[in-house]
This record gives C-alpha cells, sequence and structure tokens, in this order.
C-alpha cells in the first residue's frame, strides 16, 4: 500500500506516517515546513520518519498544484490523508490569507491530484471548530455547521464542501474526520498546553481565557491515530466523523493535571474570551463508534502524564 501524507512534518502527520511504516506500508510525506511554530520540531519529526526505508520525503507547498502534481506524477497512491493545513484558530485573525492559501487553495489542490492521478480514496481533516459556538452538546455530525466563528472554522468547512464535490463528480471516496483538541508527545507549540508546559517550566505566567470558565474535549494522539487508521480500513462513498473523546474536561482541571505530572505550580495570568474561541468543546462520538469502531481509552491524566514525560525529558524551551 502506497499513501501520500500531505502535513507529514506536522503533529498528527508525523504520528500517522510513523504508525503506517511500522505497519510496513509505503509513505511519501508532503511538507512546506513552514515555521508558523519552530520548524525544529517538524525537523526533528521528519528525522524519525527518515529511518524509515519506506519513507520518502516531498518539501512542497500544496498550494502548488502545477509543481506538486509534477512532482508526484509517476506515482500511484492507493490512499491520500491530507493532514497538511493552516490551523490555530487566533492566528486566523491576523493571518486570513495564509488560511486561504494553504486550507482552500491547497485542499482543491490535493483533491485535484487525487483526480487527476486517479487515487480511489481521500481521508482528510476537518476540525471540531466547525460547529462553532453551539449552546447543544454533545456535538453531533448532524448539527448545522454554517456559522463559523473564525476563518479557521470557515476553511474546514469548506473542505468538507469541496470533498463532496469531488465525491460526486469523480466518484472518490471522500472521509472527512473532525478532530477535537488532539494533544501528546511531539505536539504543537502553539497549542495551550504546550504553551502552558513551557511557561510552567520556565516560571513564567500562563494566559487562562474567560478566567478559566472553558472546556474543552481532549483527545490524546494515539486515539486519534487509531480513527484515522479505521477511517482507512473502512469503506465509505461519503462520510464524516467526530474524532474526540466524549468527555470534556474543565480548563482549571487540566491545568492542575498538568501541574501535577510536571511537578511544579502555574502562575496564571486571567483574561477575557478570545474573538473566535468557542465556550465548550464535547464529541458525540457514537457515529464514530458504531461505523468505525472507534473507541478512544486514554484518560487526561494518562494522556498528559506521557507528554509531561515526554517534555520534561526532551522539550522545554520550543515556544
Ligand atoms: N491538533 C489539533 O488539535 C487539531 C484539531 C482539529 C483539526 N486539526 C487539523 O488536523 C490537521 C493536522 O494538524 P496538526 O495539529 O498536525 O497541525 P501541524 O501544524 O502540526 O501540521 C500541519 C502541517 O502542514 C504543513 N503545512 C501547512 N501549510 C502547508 C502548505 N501550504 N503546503 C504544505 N504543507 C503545509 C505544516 O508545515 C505542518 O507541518 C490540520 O488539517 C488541522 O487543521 C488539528
Amino acid at each position: 500500500m502506497k499513501v501520500l501524507v500531505t502535513g507529514a512534518a506536522g503533529f498528527i502527520g508525523f504520528h500517522l506516517s510513523k504508525r503506517l511504516l511500522e505497519m510496513d506500508k509505503e509513505v511519501i510525506g508532503v511538507d512546506n515546513l513552514n515555521n508558523y511554530y519552530n520548524p525544529v520540531l517538524k525537523r526533528e519529526r521528519l528525522d524519525i520518519l527518515n529511518g524509515y526505508k519506506n519513507f520518502h520525503f516531498l518539501k512542497q507547498d500544496i498550494a502548488d498544484f502545477e509543481s506538486l502534481y509534477s512532482s508526484l506524477k509517476d506515482n500511484q497512491f492507493n490512499l491520500i490523508v491530507h493532514l497538511a493545513a493552516q490551523a490555530g484558530v487566533r492566528y486566523s485573525l491576523t493571518n486570513p490569507m495564509e488560511y486561504a492559501k494553504s486550507n482552500c487553495m491547497g485542499t482543491v489542490s490535493v483533491f485535484e491530484l487525487a483526480k487527476c492521478l486517479n487515487v480511489p480514496k481521500v481521508v482528510y481533516a476537518s476540525s471540531s471548530s466547525v460547529y462553532g459556538n453551539k449552546k447543544k452538546v454533545p456535538l453531533s455530525e448532524k448539527d448545522r455547521v454554517d456559522r463559523p466563528v473564525s476563518l479557521y472554522a470557515a476553511t474546514k468547512k469548506f473542505s468538507e464542501l469541496a470533498a463532496y464535490t469531488y465525491h460526486h463528480i469523480y466518484g472518490i471516496e471522500m472521509i472527512g474526520l473532525r478532530f477535537f483538541t488532539v494533544y501528546g508527545e511531539y505536539g504543537r507549540p502553539d497549542m495551550a498546553y504546550f504553551k502552558f508546559a513551557n511557561s510552567i517550566m520556565k516560571d513564567e505566567p500562563i494566559d487562562v481565557y474567560n478566567y478559566g470558565d472553558l472546556k474543552r474535549d481532549f483527545t490524546y494522539i494515539d486515539d486519534i491515530i487509531d480513527g484515522i487508521l479505521s477511517a482507512i480500513d473502512h469503506s465509505f462513498e461519503y462520510e464524516i466523523f467526530n474524532l474526540g473523546n466524549s468527555n470534556p474536561v474543565k480548563l482549571m482541571d487540566f491545568i492542575s493535571i498538568l501541574e501535577e505530572h510536571l511537578g511544579r505550580k502555574a502562575k496564571k495570568n486571567f483574561k477575557e474570551m478570545q474573538p473566535g474561541d468557542v465556550y465548550c468543546t464535547y464529541a458525540d462520538i457514537s457515529k464514530a463508534k458504531r461505523l468505525l469502531g472507534y473507541d478512544p481509552k486514554t484518560s487526561v491524566y494518562e494522556g498528559l502524564k506521557r507528554f509531561a514525560e515526554w517534555f520534561k525529558n526532551e522539550k522545554n524551551s520550543l515556544v
């Protein structure tokens, strides 16, 4: 099996590629290694992937279709897993064009590639942020998602719509996965839990938004990878699945657990809610359970323990 993974140097792309390589699949990884967060971490992830003989890396911007196509046109892929994107809700307030380029142009470019190379199936990343600020939880795939509260969310909804079009016209099997706040080792330094860990270790204050009154459905990376592998293994025409933990945790409890595992107390700087942020994310995962056999097993206590061990040993100055 030959798989194209976009965003392979990113957090989720790295873990997925590693798991596929351990299963003896051939993986072609594409990433532009941009410096949205410290690219040293992307290089470190790639160094690990480069240790597998079945891994090949292409440094390439997915939004440049001509160049992407000419680099890959001689390959026959069984599958594309499209994870490359400009991530982050807050950054989309100040850098909207990056989202238009990578998430809209880039996604069309990857779907075009699938069409031109006759790739039968694409699994792509969407996000819990498409749900916006819904009062009703848990968030279900049946809910309306046409009120995005950030441009990031709007571009993720765009991916789902474009995926439908490519399925409808060209018959490509399209599976969209709405990830809920993924965390773990080799994670993203721009995300709150990573910034918290960094500041706590440096004895610097952490910014706690909405005065700590937020809830997130934190989902451990290994559970997300199991969900992606399940989506790869099952066949559907066009489907969208929530991949979350379905167990939202209060931000203040999350911080306490992190403090316990890091062995240090946080200095908290309480702040107002940020524009574009949502109050609570909470995934209804009954559809993924039923159709994919998805069954997240890692508690936030256990997941943060593993993250904190990794962070203390290896990464305490990456933000
Ligand atoms: N981590 C989460 O909590 C989370 C939650 C919801 C959705 N997602 C989605 O999951 C996917 C993976 O997220 P992640 O957390 O691994 O993020 P990440 O930023 O670590 O990985 C994305 C990778 O894509 C690459 N990239 C960005 N624009 C590119 C372009 N134009 N051309 C080529 N490469 C490009 C980046 O260099 C990066 O390595 C993204 O689509 C993201 O929107 C993540």
